[in-house]
Formats: C-alpha cells, structure tokens, sequence
C-alpha cells in the first residue's frame, strides 16, 4: 500500500470507532434530558427563521435541527453517526417538522459550497479530530454572508474536565487527531475559520444540569448512556481496581461543580460562538 492510501485506511477506521462510540449507550435520551436548552440558545443566537437554509453539522438526535426546523426553516441535519437519526426522526414526527437525514463525515461534507445559509453545530463538530479540516468544511458549505454558528464544550468547564478525567483510563488517540474541548477556546476557533469570518459574537455561558439526585447518579447515568463514558468502562473492564477508581473520579468531578443543597445542581460551561462569513 502506498503511504496516501495507509493514511486514507487509517482515517476511515478512525471514523468507524467514532461512530461506534457515539452509536453505544443512548445518546437521544442524554441530549433530550440534559442538554435539550443548547439547541435552542444556538437557534436563537444564530437568528434563524421560515425559509432560513440551514445545516446542522454532527447533528446527532436533532437537539438543534428540531428547534430551528420549528422555526420554520428548511433544516438538514448531517452525522456521523447514523444510528442516532431513528430518534431524531421520530422527534421531528412528534413536532410535525420535516428534516432531512444525511450520514456525513464532518470533514468531507457531501453538500455544494455555499448551499445554506446557516451552518451550525452543537457541541458536535467537536468532535471531528481533524479540527482544520471540519472549519473548512462548514465555511464551504456556507453562502458569503451567512452565517456560522457553535455550541462548543470549553477546556475549563464541567464537560471538558469530564474527557480530562477519562483520558488516563481510555486508550490514546491517534496521532493527529486533536482533543474536542479545544473547540471551546475562543481563540482556537478563530485561527480555524481566520479571515473567513466577520462580525464574531463570543460568550462563555452555562447550562444548569439538575437532574441528578447526587454525584453517583451522575457517574451512573453517564456510565450507562453516553458513548464516550461506556466506551472508556468497556476499555477497563478487566480491570476492577481502574474501574473503581474511574468510578471515584467522576463521582469527585461531579461533587467538585455541585453547588445543590438536597440534590446535585451543576453548571456546564460552553462557548457560543457566532460569526458571518465574509462577502
Ligand atoms: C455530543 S454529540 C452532539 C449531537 C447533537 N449536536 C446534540 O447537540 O445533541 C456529538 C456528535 O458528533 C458526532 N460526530 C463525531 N465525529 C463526527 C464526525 N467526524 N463527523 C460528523 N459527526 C461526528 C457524533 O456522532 C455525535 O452525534
């Protein structure tokens, strides 16, 4: 094999485990009963209305495609991860939405340049590891003088010390592939879209997650539903004393950011990042 073709081979079995990850547990019901509000801030934040073309990269459940085809906007929701869309198309029923489906790599978008006018990911571009090629991605497809909008998790905040505390306990990732939570540094973001952009909008805010009754409930719940948290459980299954102390350690991170008195109370940190592309 030649070296383009090893490094092609590589990055597809790169995105085969990435979808298989994001395919275990039950990640519709964590985005619908823990973070249903970031889909909603980020349509408002991005102004979508009828007519309004939007694309919704990493799309996942729909927790963003459902409220900006509410809106009345022609909306096509795109991921990785097919396996999510079942849930995302039962919702959007729910809602009397239509919404289009499409499996798509982030970084290779199968969509014409320029072909929506908002372009927009919640907490799931993220997670593309090539984070250069993903930012081109959602410029291209974006018409000039549309608009680019992102719910990224930050470094500092709840999610982003999460993946921190999990990374000793999963395996490494491959070389080239960068960390999510550096989608949540403003200054980050702004090198990867560059002079592509104007009029940027950036503000640090927080989601309030409430529905825990204590940090083991936390721990629990994410044990059993989000993918990347099963998936780090599944790598350490052999060994007890590291799923102990895995255990341990989400439960302190959880107790750490709970500022509840009877229950656990905790807020989540993430960037709203908006910005138009140039004309
Ligand atoms: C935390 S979920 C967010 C889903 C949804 N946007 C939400 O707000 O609930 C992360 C999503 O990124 C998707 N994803 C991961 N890598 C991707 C890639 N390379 N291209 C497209 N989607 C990807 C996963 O399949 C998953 O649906």
């Amino acid at each position: 094999m030649t070296a383009l073709s090893d490094t092609v081979e590589a990055d597809r079995a790169l995105k085969a485990k990435h979808r298989a990850i994001w395919a275990l547990g039950d990640y519709p019901t964590v985005a619908a009963e823990i973070i249903p509000d970031l889909g909603v801030v980020l349509v408002e934040a991005c102004g979508i209305g009828p007519g309004v073309r939007v694309l919704d990269v990493a799309a996942g459940s729909g927790n963003a495609t459902i409220p900006a085809a509410l809106t009345g906007a022609s909306v096509v929701a795109c991921d990785l991860t097919p396996e999510l869309f079942d849930s995302g198309r039962e919702r959007a029923a729910l809602h009397g939405v239509e919404v289009e489906w499409h499996e798509a790599d982030a970084e290779a978008l199968p969509f014409a340049d320029g072909e929506f006018d908002v372009v927009l990911s919640c907490v799931g571009v993220m997670f593309a590891p090539h984070h250069q090629a993903a930012a081109d991605e959602m410029a291209r497809v974006c018409r000039p003088g549309g608009t680019i909008g992102l719910v990224n998790w930050t470094p500092e905040g709840f999610v982003g010390q999460m993946f921190a505390t999990m990374k000793p306990y999963a395996s490494p990732p491959p070389p080239g592939a960068e960390p999510p939570p550096l989608w949540g540094d403003e200054d980050h973001v702004l090198s990867l879209l560059g002079e592509r952009i104007t009029d940027m909008g950036v503000r640090r805010q927080t989601v309030t997650v409430d529905h825990f009754a204590d940090p083991g409930a936390f721990r629990d719940y994410f044990k059993s539903r989000y993918g990347p948290t099963v998936n780090a459980y599944r790598g350490i299954a052999e060994h007890p004393d590291r799923v102990e102390a895995l255990d341990r350690d989400l439960a302190e991170l959880a107790a750490r950011h709970d500022r509840g008195i009877d229950t656990t109370v905790m807020d989540w940190e993430y960037l709203l990042f908006t910005a138009r592309t140039r004309i």
